[in-house]
């Protein structure tokens, strides 16, 4: 599926789009709406931290993707009043790009890598000395003159953010003092964040229009926003609305084809596909990937989380299998051998 026409994505990559998404992040833990044990915990840390004059303690957040660890990132280095340096593990090629960030931290600073599971493998082994003892040790010198250097680091925080936590080796992981797994939203929370936006963007909403976005947003702040951005042009070219009500949304989220339960186009085609040829599962993740033509990381990432978290599919020994309630959302029945009684 292309890109623009997607709702489960990563960061924008369109530049209106990019521009849209950071004026509705919020820029401080109060605004932060949802993950109320991580943020307890985390206003304790930081306090403690500020107190002692120290760094805060390294930071991994993991969870699916749009939950909000870009902005919690952010947020940790402005309440912690220092200095923010953003990057991610594809874009650090080499050690000596990593010196290069860390030559820059000012003491008690955060350094942010997003994807830190995508870290190449000499890359993360120099971050442990880095975030254990603050130092790295290089080696300058070609040849028979090559030899170490012992390089000191101011203390500072990482941050790192990722989708697959089973992915991060358990030396990098056990790293992180400070662990926080990102869950998906509920409809309340959901609501509030569709509230704010709204009033960010200046469009009137009432709740039941809210309580609808909400509802269909995959437990997602990210989609909770692009489905508003939408819904509100909808809204705006109509001629009997003003304001964006249920019958609006509802309209515009059959015009973008994401069904009752919020499940987008990929998603029933992922369960379609189970079904249909291969009578409900047992599937393994890349031959399902392969069929609907996505990649095997993107479904892991993207998708099956929410599925699972849905109770629309479940994991076995032998692969993911379609659940009774799957075939009850698209309303067929498992007994005809998942086939389409139509
Ligand atoms: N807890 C939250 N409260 C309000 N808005 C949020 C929250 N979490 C995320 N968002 C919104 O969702 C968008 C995506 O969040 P982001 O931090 O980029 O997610 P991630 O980095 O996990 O993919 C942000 O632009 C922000 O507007
Ligand atoms: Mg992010």
């Amino acid at each position: 599926m292309a890109d623009d026409e997607r709702l489960v994505t990563g960061e924008s990559q369109d530049e209106n789009e990019a521009s849209i998404e950071q004026s509705l992040r919020p820029s401080t833990l109060s605004q932060y709406i949802g993950q109320r044990a991580l943020k307890q915990e985390l206003t304790v840390y930081i306090q403690a931290a500020k107190q002692r004059e120290e760094a805060l303690d390294h930071v991994l957040l993991y969870g699916p993707p749009g939950l909000g660890k870009t902005t919690l990132a952010m947020i940790i280095a402005s309440e912690m009043q220092v200095g923010l340096k953003t990057t991610s593990g594809p874009a650090i090629e080499k050690t000596g790009d990593l010196v290069a960030l860390l030559n820059e931290l000012n003491p008690g600073d955060v350094l942010f890598i997003d994807e830190i599971h995508r870290l190449p493998k000499v890359v993360e082994e120099m971050l442990y000395s880095a975030m254990e003892d603050f130092y790295v040790d290089i080696v300058v010198g070609q040849g028979p003159t090559a030899h170490p250097i012992h390089f000191p680091l101011p203390p500072f925080t990482l941050i790192g953010a990722t989708t697959r936590a089973g992915l991060l080796s358990a030396p990098l992981r056990d790293r992180f003092g400070i662990v926080g797994h990102m869950a998906y939203y509920d409809v309340d929370e959901l609501e509030q964040i569709v509230d704010r936006s709204a009033r960010i963007l200046q469009s009137a909403i009432d709740t039941e229009g809210a309580h609808e976005i909400a509802r269909r947003s995959r437990g997602t702040p990210r989609i909770a926003n692009r489905l508003l951005k939408r819904i509100r042009d909808f809204a705006q070219v109509s001629p009997e609305h003003d304001a964006i009500d249920k019958a609006i949304v509802q309209h515009a989220l059959t015009m973008l084809r994401v069904d009752d339960e919020g499940l987008d186009q990929t998603d029933v085609k992922l369960l379609e596909t189970m079904i249909r040829f291969y009578n409900g599962g047992p599937v393994g993740l890349s031959t399902l990937a392969a069929n609907i033509g996505e990649e095997t990381d993107t479904v892991a990432e993207m998708y099956e989380p929410f599925l699972l978290q849905k109770g629309f599919i479940k994991r076995t020994a032998r692969g993911r299998m379609v659940t009774p309630l799957a075939y009850e959302h698209l309303g067929l029945t498992p007994m005809n051998n998942g086939k389409d009684p139509h």
